[in-house]
């Protein structure tokens, strides 16, 4: 024979304590990236920013495909400033600074987008410049 009253609320308090060193981190861990905006570029994306925090990957590869399979270069314009469809030659123009910004979020979310085995990051891209 065993006692409910006692029992369930041992088990309760149990759990709680099993658990507690993720009610306690979670607190503190839970701490959201905050990715640097680009400088003197407008506050304008290419599309409304809620939009591009979630659906930024899906927007690449729509323009990739574009680019590559229908050869549509076509460009976007942002505050009245004209880019050509691409990461290197619209993404990166303004968000100039990869480690800051994309980076920021990714190592939040543990995602690591492999467009850089091919694509150059704006750092990358200085220093090519700079050995010619
Ligand atoms: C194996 C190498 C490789 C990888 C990996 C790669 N790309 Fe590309 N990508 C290319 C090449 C080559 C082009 C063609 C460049 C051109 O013709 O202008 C291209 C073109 C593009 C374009 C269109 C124009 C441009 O120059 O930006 C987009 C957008 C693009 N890639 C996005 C991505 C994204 C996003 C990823 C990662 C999810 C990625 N790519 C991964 C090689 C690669
Ligand atoms: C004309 C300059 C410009 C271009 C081109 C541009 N962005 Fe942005 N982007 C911005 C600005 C400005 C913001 C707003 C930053 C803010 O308000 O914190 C932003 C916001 C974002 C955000 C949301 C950031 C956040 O804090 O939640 C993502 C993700 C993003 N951009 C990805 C991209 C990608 C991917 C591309 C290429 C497809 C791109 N951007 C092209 C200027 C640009
Ligand atoms: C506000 C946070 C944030 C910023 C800023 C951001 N990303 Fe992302 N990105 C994410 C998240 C979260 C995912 C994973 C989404 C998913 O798996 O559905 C992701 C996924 C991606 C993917 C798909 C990767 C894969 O393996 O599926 C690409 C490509 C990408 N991001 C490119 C970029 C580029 C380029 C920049 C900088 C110009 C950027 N992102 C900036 C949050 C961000």
């Amino acid at each position: 024979m065993y006692n409910k009253g006692t029992i369930i609320p041992g088990l309760i308090i149990f759990v709680l304590i099993l658990t507690s060193p993720i009610w306690y981190n979670g607190l503190k861990a839970g701490d959201l990236p905050k990715p640097e905006a680009p400088m003197g570029v407008g506050k304008q994306c290419v599309l409304p920013v809620q939009e591009m925090r979630d659906t930024h990957m899906q927007l690449l590869n729509q323009w990739r495909d574009e680019v590559l399979r229908d050869d549509d270069r076509s460009t976007v314009v942002v505050n009245g400033k004209t880019y050509r469809k691409g990461l290197q030659m619209a993404c990166m123009q303004c968000h100039t600074d990869k480690e800051k910004f994309c980076d920021t979020c990714h190592e939040y979310a543990s995602v690591k987008p492999y467009c850089w085995d091919c694509h150059l990051t704006p750092k990358q891209a200085v220093s090519k410049k700079e050995t010619h």
